[in-house]
């Protein structure tokens, strides 16, 4: 599985204190979580994170339940992060997903869409919150995660954004204990202001960069930009 002809065992964001945060990278055929309240940044760091990963020749899909794929484009390009031609060149594919009429079939459907798109070498699920809230047994969430956790055993990176508020905090334990990197994004009080901070829970392969905490701004034209903050640690 995978078609990128390199040996890189990393995806990066190609941005240097973000991806020297993140422990190198995350490791290829890595599952990562990032979760994040509306607004703290999940698109923009899947997004960087796809970018990132493009520039180094990995192939990739993105599963979004906010965008058409030309909309998406736009978007991206407003941040700095042009994926024009990689469309073009059938190096990015973009599936919007309608999750809200899927109700309890949602993530048996997404795993099956995500099955079918298994020699691409990383995947973004942004975001499985709908889907979650639609459904109402955990064990079908779970099961949703063994079966991405088996696409990452056969090469794939995956990484699926979440808003864990709605969600239980049993699930979301139980969630975050699967995936082998776990990313948590918020918007705080820093002094007087409000800042963007990224959490670096866990990441396989890692272990010093754990706990690390890094602030940052999402500004047009320039995409993520980490911004010193007087909580920073690690
Ligand atoms: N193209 C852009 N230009 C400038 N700022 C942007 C752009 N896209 C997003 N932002 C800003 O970046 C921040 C993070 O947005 P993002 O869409 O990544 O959040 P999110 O966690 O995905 O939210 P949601 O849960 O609503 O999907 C927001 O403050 C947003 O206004
Ligand atoms: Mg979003």
């Amino acid at each position: 599985m995978g078609t990128a002809q390199h040996t890189q065992t990393a995806i990066l964001a190609h941005n240097l204190e973000l991806d020297s945060k993140m422990g190198g990278g995350l490791p290829v055929g890595s599952l990562t979580l990032i979760e994040g309240a509306n607004g703290s940044g999940k698109s923009v760091l899947s997004q960087q994170i796809l970018w990132g990963a493009l520039r180094d020749g990995f192939t990739t899909a993105l599963f979004t339940s906010e965008n058409s794929v030309s909309s998406m484009a736009t978007q991206m390009q407003k941040i700095d992060l042009d994926i024009l031609d990689y469309l073009l060149l059938g190096k990015c594919r973009i599936f919007p997903m309608a999750l809200s009429n899927a109700g309890e079939q949602a993530t048996i459907s997404l795993a099956n869409a995500i099955r079918s798109q298994q020699e691409r070498d990383l995947v973004v699920i942004d975001s499985l919150t709908q889907a979650v809230v639609n459904t109402r047994e955990n064990s079908k969430i779970v099961r949703f995660f063994e079966r991405c956790k088996e696409f990452c055993a056969n090469g794939m990176t995956l990484i699926v954004t979440i808003h864990s508020e709605p969600v239980s905090h049993e699930l979301v334990n139980t969630l975050r204990s699967m995936c082998d990197a776990n990313l948590k994004l918020r918007v705080e009080q820093d002094g007087q202001r409000m800042v963007k901070t990224l959490e670096v829970s866990k990441v396989r392969g890692a272990s010093s960069t754990t706990g690390a905490i890094v602030g940052f701004d999402v500004e047009p034209g320039w995409g993520m930009r980490v911004i010193p903050i007087s909580k920073a640690r690690g």
